[in-house]
């Protein structure tokens, strides 16, 4: 791929967009919901308000908290196309009362078999410009095998009561009577708008002579209704087999992919052990591997604990808490970098990553006063590959979370990986990016800035290296809070901290949500906070020698809070993208 004007083009409009996003924020056609309420019985929070009432009417009808979330994410992927949806893929993290199990869901796209590590290797001479049309997330090559009508239809046989006919039937007719468009996603759309126009569907987002999608117009999608119906009647394997997955396989083709109706019909979802620790008092379950998130925020929370123990962590200043956290990341995010790939394909050592020799070692290099070079918290364990460096960009995703009357929590992030996914669609589906979340080559930046080492090359069947962290904390009692969030490499950090501000600070969940948030992932070694970050602790950042760049917009949190009296549920969309809950 070249820089060509029109790549520069795209590039430029897409970080318009991005900056004008959080302007448009709360600001839903019709909506003055407020993005936090409480409830006694069950909640949904999704971060579009209709997809959270979608939720709570399967629970009202005596759903599960599977049934709920598997028809919110239903609904998500027809109003928000650009996040989430059939053609993408995810993990749902469930907690079931009755026993008290939690259960770790992998519905993560993989790349189809004719993938090759070199498949995406960066031109000589590649400058950043360039990345945004490239074909690792634009067209064919850029699309792995969707996992999300398996997620689902698993998450549903094993949790679920309804059935699912009753859970698909709203998406369906959503996607057949059409759904208003949503400020969010009419605001983030001029800059695909030829991409639009050039797919048969998308084309009908987009009215005749406009520059971008209008909010409070209809988006339908027929050919996705059609689709959802033969799931409904014949479950996932009327879109991994027989005629759509012919229909996929023969668009994405077109779209100069590999992917084969084989790949479709050799999709799996895996079943994982989730990631797990304690730290300040609670019990952090998290995703695992192909996900780096889990990690990367149970390493961070071992080492945060160290040099600032629960007590103190709460009453240190905020330039003291910034400083720790900040530092905190450094480390886990270059374990990322080197040690991580698909669990099922590579050797991961993360016994020996989490060693508490290790956490002390880095506990230990930790200065109060100043930031340390990334590389200061390296640790490399014995053999480490080559350490690669790297830069970042936004995307799609959402997370939302589900409490049922019964206490069950179902936490989701699922995505198409970039706005749009691959810019297609393939019998309704927008296709995802996610092969963009592989290495192109060693050290080479994905979409976010993450660069990633031999074990995270694309190769057949390997599912890319994820940062999605959906998490349930779980307290003596059961669990306490449910969350998790999108926004590329920034979903591990804001989750993480707004965690802690529930938890560690005691702060009500709304204001939790709504503080401003910084973001350092180790490379590039910078330190990102929103602007309306305290001046006070900017410039103490800048005192302790943190580089710092302002960052419009530090991904989009959905958190549940549960507690042991009234109110029982306190439930909370983030009030950067618009969303609001629903329930009961
Ligand atoms: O799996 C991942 O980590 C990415 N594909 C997530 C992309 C994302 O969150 C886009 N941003 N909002």
């Amino acid at each position: 791929m070249n820089g060509s004007p029109s790549a520069r083009r795209t590039l430029a409009a897409v970080a318009v967009a991005l900056a004008a996003a959080p302007l448009l924020l709360g600001n839903q056609p019709g909506g003055a919901r407020p993005a936090s309420a409480t409830f006694e019985r069950y909640a949904v929070a999704a971060d579009e308000a209709s997809a959270s009432d979608v939720g709570a009417a399967i629970l009202e009808q005596g759903g599960t908290a599977a049934d709920a979330a598997a028809a919110t994410m239903l609904a998500l992927g027809i109003t928000s196309p650009l996040s989430s949806g059939f053609g993408g893929g995810g993990f749902a993290l469930y907690y079931r009362a009755s026993d008290r199990s939690v259960t770790f869901l992998d519905f993560r796209e993989r790349a189809p078999a004719a993938s090759r590590p070199d498949m995406f290797a960066p031109a000589q001479g590649e400058r950043p410009e360039d990345r945004a049309t490239q074909p690792s997330q634009v067209g064919g090559l850029a699309v792995g095998v969707p996992g999300e009508p398996a997620g689902i239809e698993e998450l549903l046989r094993r949790f679920g009561r309804l059935g699912r006919r009753a859970v698909v039937a709203p998406a369906i007719r959503m996607a057949q009577a059409g759904v208003p468009i949503s400020e969010y996603v009419a605001g983030l759309s001029m800059p695909f708008v030829d991409d639009l126009r050039r797919d048969p569907i998308m084309r009908g987002w987009v009215g005749e002579g406009e520059t971008a999608m209008r909010a409070g117009a209809l988006m339908r999608n027929a050919a996705l209704a059609r689709t959802l119906e033969a799931f409904s009647a014949r479950g996932a394997r009327a879109v991994y087999r027989g005629a759509i997955a012919q229909q996929i396989a023969r668009a994405v083709r077109q779209a100069g992919g590999i992917l084969t109706p084989r790949d479709l019909a050799d999709y799996r979802v895996v079943e994982r052990t989730p990631l797990e620790g304690s730290y300040f008092g609670y019990r952090f379950v998290t995703a695992p591997p192909p996900s780096a998130g889990g990690y990367t925020m149970l390493a961070s929370l071992a080492q945060l604990e160290r040099v600032l123990p629960r007590d103190r962590f709460c009453r240190a200043s905020e330039p003291n808490r910034v400083h720790a956290l900040a530092e905190s990341w450094k480390g886990p995010f270059r374990d990322r970098a080197v040690y991580f790939g698909d669990p099922d394909h590579v050797t991961l050592p993360l016994d020996a990553l989490r060693a508490a020799a290790r956490t002390e070692a880095r506990a230990r290099a930790y200065d109060p006063r100043r930031a340390l070079d990334p590389e200061a918290y390296a640790m490399p364990l014995e053999g480490e590959p080559r350490a690669p460096t790297a830069q970042p960009r936004s995307g799609g995703t959402t997370h939302l979370c589900v409490v049922d009357a019964e206490g069950n929590v179902a936490a989701v992030t699922t995505t198409v990986n970039l706005f749009f996914g691959a810019r297609f669609t393939a019998a309704g589906l927008v296709m995802n990016d996610e092969m963009d979340d592989f290495a192109r080559a060693i050290g080479a930046p994905n979409a976010f800035g993450l660069p990633g080492g031999p074990q995270n090359l694309p190769g057949p069947g390997k599912r890319p290296v994820s940062t999605m962290t959906p998490t349930i904390v779980i307290g003596d009692a059961g669990p306490v809070l449910c969350i998790g969030g999108a926004g590329g490499s920034r979903i591990v950090t804001a989750t993480e901290q707004v965690a802690l501000r529930i938890l560690a600070q005691h702060l009500p969940l709304d204001r939790a949500l709504a503080a401003p948030r910084f973001h350092h992932q180790g490379f590039p070694n910078v330190l990102n906070y929103e602007p309306s970050l305290d001046a006070q602790t900017q410039a103490a950042m800048r005192g302790r020698g943190h580089r710092l760049e302002e960052m419009e917009h530090i991904a989009a949190v959905q958190a549940i809070q549960i507690r042991p009296t009234a109110p029982r549920l306190l439930a909370a969309s983030d009030p950067r993208k618009g969303g609001a809950p629903a329930g009961r």
